[in-house]
């Protein structure tokens, strides 16, 4: 549908509770490309956990979520921001918005590089609520994107909103989003204050973890460093099944048995290359030699 036609459209729908109210059909059409956006930005931030552990590496990305948002948030929104229907798209910058979750307070600047350097999104704003803290404890770093997607009306370059927190931050806002949707604005004082004394603790214990993160960070990289080791010299020897005798695949198994329960790290890598050169030389005898 054309833009004028929508706004014409919008204007034939009638009032609810003081905000203009379109039918579902237009909402659906609305929401419609910002669920695509969704989709695709959940994917491709999967995608970035996923090239992290498939190379071994640390991922500064630990969980991902996104959602469209509710037609009832819209309408909260545009009312209490006195948003006139025919700015809403450019005005609610979270009708896509993404959640990324991290393990320590450093990753979010890694994350916050990583979205900038992207082709496919552009940064329009930022508010960088860990440099400063909400009054109500809230920590979080948040983007305001362009993101373009291909619709069958043609191209849509759309605004979502990227929250970068760490666990220990998802879990106080959470809590205190619950209390204050619980509350409805009137948080009690006593609430408040315990919220506030526990978003102290949160902060410190997130400086407590980065003390500890490039430990961590090594030991779950020499894991997962691990378990593909594991994973590929076991597929080297069920591919060797098929090229060698029962006899040698059985001795080179009781050796990687062997090797596996020393716990030794380069032992595991060195038995791993060893195991590619003698798939490598039965690969080579396979080659049909042609005369
Ligand atoms: P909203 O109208 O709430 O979207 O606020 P805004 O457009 O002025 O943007 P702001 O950056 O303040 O908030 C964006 C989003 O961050 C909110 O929709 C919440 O998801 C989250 N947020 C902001 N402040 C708080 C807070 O004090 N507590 C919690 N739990 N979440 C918050
Ligand atoms: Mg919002």
């Amino acid at each position: 549908m054309l833009y004028l036609d929508y706004c014409g459209a919008m204007a034939d729908a009638g009032e609810l509770l003081g905000v203009r109210f379109m039918e579902i059909q237009l909402w659906r059409k609305l929401l419609s490309p910002y669920e695509l956006a969704v989709r695709e930005l959940v994917l491709k931030f999967e995608h970035i956990i996923l090239e992290h552990q498939e190379q071994g590496l640390y991922s500064p990305i630990e969980q991902v979520s996104g959602r469209e948002k509710s037609v009832s948030s819209i309408l909260d929104k545009i009312q209490r921001k006195h948003i006139p229907m025919e700015r809403l798209e450019e005005e609610v910058e979270d009708i896509a918005g993404i959640r990324i979750i991290c393990q320590f307070e450093e990753d979010i600047d890694v994350v916050a590089n990583l979205i900038q350097k992207r082709s496919d999104i552009t940064i329009k704003s930022e508010k960088n609520y860990l440099k400063h803290i909400k009054q109500s404890g809230y920590r979080s770093y948040h983007l305001i994107v362009y993101y373009p997607v291909e619709t069958i009306g043609g191209l849509r370059r759309l605004q979502a909103e990227i929250q970068i927190r760490t666990l220990a931050m998802n879990f106080w806002a959470t809590i205190e989003h619950s209390l204050q949707y619980k509350y409805k604005g009137n948080m009690p004082p006593h609430v408040t204050e315990r919220l506030s004394k526990a978003a102290d603790a949160i902060n410190s214990l997130d400086h407590e973890m980065s003390s500890v993160r490039s430990e961590i960070m090594d030991a779950q990289n020499s894991s997962k460093l691990q378990s593909n080791l594991v994973a590929d010299i076991l597929s080297n020897i069920e591919n060797l099944y098929k090229v060698s005798t029962k006899r040698e695949v059985m001795k080179i198994q009781d050796e990687f048995l062997r090797v596996y329960e020393t716990k030794d790290l380069q032992k595991l890598e060195r038995f791993h290359r060893q195991l590619d050169i003698i798939a490598e030389g039965y690969r080579a005898q396979s080659v049909p030699i042609r005369i």
